[in-house]
């Protein structure tokens, strides 16, 4: 609560959750801040992750439906602002009746706008056919380039919203980590860094760790005198027009300080954002760019 309030009063007006994230506690966490707090504060969360199995057919009427009154409880709210498939299946983006169910919970006022989160870029492109998808949620980050290409294109033409996911490559991206790190036995850095349990480029963005740890040496002489390492790869993401929120996972109030901060940087400099390019042509890129 302390880092939702801290937030707030850094200026962030938007909050990204999931139905998942907690079953349920991290929405009453959001709703409980919202009641704290007079600021509008917009809030996007995800259905879909609740299927035992990832299906295509899960993505039923009345599972979206209860999924989306589940959520709506949860926020304690009329209408959700955002509603995001949570990384279904790709083949769900071939599906346009369950883009029809979420036009209907549309109309019915139980959801204001929707959109997608998603793995590959190909399921971007796919799902921004449909003229109701509002946003794309994809990882992007100063080890994820691949989004900036055809894709920002594309959602700028059609004024798709872009958020940005995992913009520190899980940590990396702050500096901070180490060959020596160690992580809880929960923490997803600990039991997923080879995909054993979900899609491995959520995980320090599907990096193998000690190369990245190495691109993140050549990154730091890149950061300007008075700023953090983290401040620097969230302002390399805003340097890109297209996108409209980057979604830090600050879980104290001292990061999250330090996190809103970021868009107070000055722009980074032509030669700042042509030597991360560079970075990430040679050293990530020939491991990670044709996959996700
Ligand atoms: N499929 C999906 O739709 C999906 C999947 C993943 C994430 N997301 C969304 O994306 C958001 C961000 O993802 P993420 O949290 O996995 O990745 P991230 O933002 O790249 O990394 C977050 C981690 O970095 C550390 N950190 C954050 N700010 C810091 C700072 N200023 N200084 C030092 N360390 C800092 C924290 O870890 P420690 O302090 O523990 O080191 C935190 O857990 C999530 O909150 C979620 O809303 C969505």
């Amino acid at each position: 609560m302390a880092a939702l309030h801290q937030a707030i009063d850094g200026g962030v007006n938007f909050i990204d959750t999931a139905d998942v994230y907690g079953m349920g506690r991290s929405e009453r966490l959001v709703a409980r801040l919202r009641k704290e707090r007079s600021e509008r504060i917009f809030v996007a969360t995800k259905a879909g992750r609740r299927l035992a199995k990832q299906t295509v057919e899960g993505y039923t009427r009345e599972n979206l439906t209860d999924w989306v009154n589940d959520s709506l409880r949860n926020l304690e709210t009329e209408s959700l602002d955002l509603l995001q498939l949570h990384c279904p299946p790709t083949d769900l983006y071939y599906k346009p009746e369950v883009f029809g169910i979420l036009d209907d919970l549309v109309n019915e006022g139980k959801i204001q706008h929707y959109g997608v989160s998603v793995e590959r870029v190909e399921e971007a492109l796919k799902a921004i056919e449909f003229p109701n998808v509002k946003t794309v949620q994809i990882i992007f980050n100063c080890f994820r380039l691949r989004p900036a290409g055809l894709l920002f294109e594309q959602t700028k033409w059609k004024q798709v919203g872009i958020l940005a996911r995992v913009p520190l490559a899980s940590g990396l991206l702050t500096g901070k980590l180490k060959r020596e790190t160690r992580f809880d036995e929960e923490d997803h850095r600990n039991f997923n860094r080879h995909g054993e349990a979900f899609d491995v480029g959520e995980t320090f963005s599907g990096v193998d760790y000690e190369r990245a740890l190495e691109a993140v040496e050549q990154i730091r002489p890149l950061v300007p005198t008075g700023a953090s390492m983290a401040q620097f790869a969230l302002r390399w993401i805003l340097m890109f027009d297209a996108v409209s929120c980057a979604i830090p996972g600050g879980k104290r109030p001292a990061q999250v300080t330090e996190n809103t901060k970021a868009s107070e940087l000055a722009p980074l400099s032509a030669d700042a954002m042509a030597k991360v390019k560079d970075i990430y042509d040679r050293r990530i890129g020939p491991l990670v760019h044709q996959r996700w």
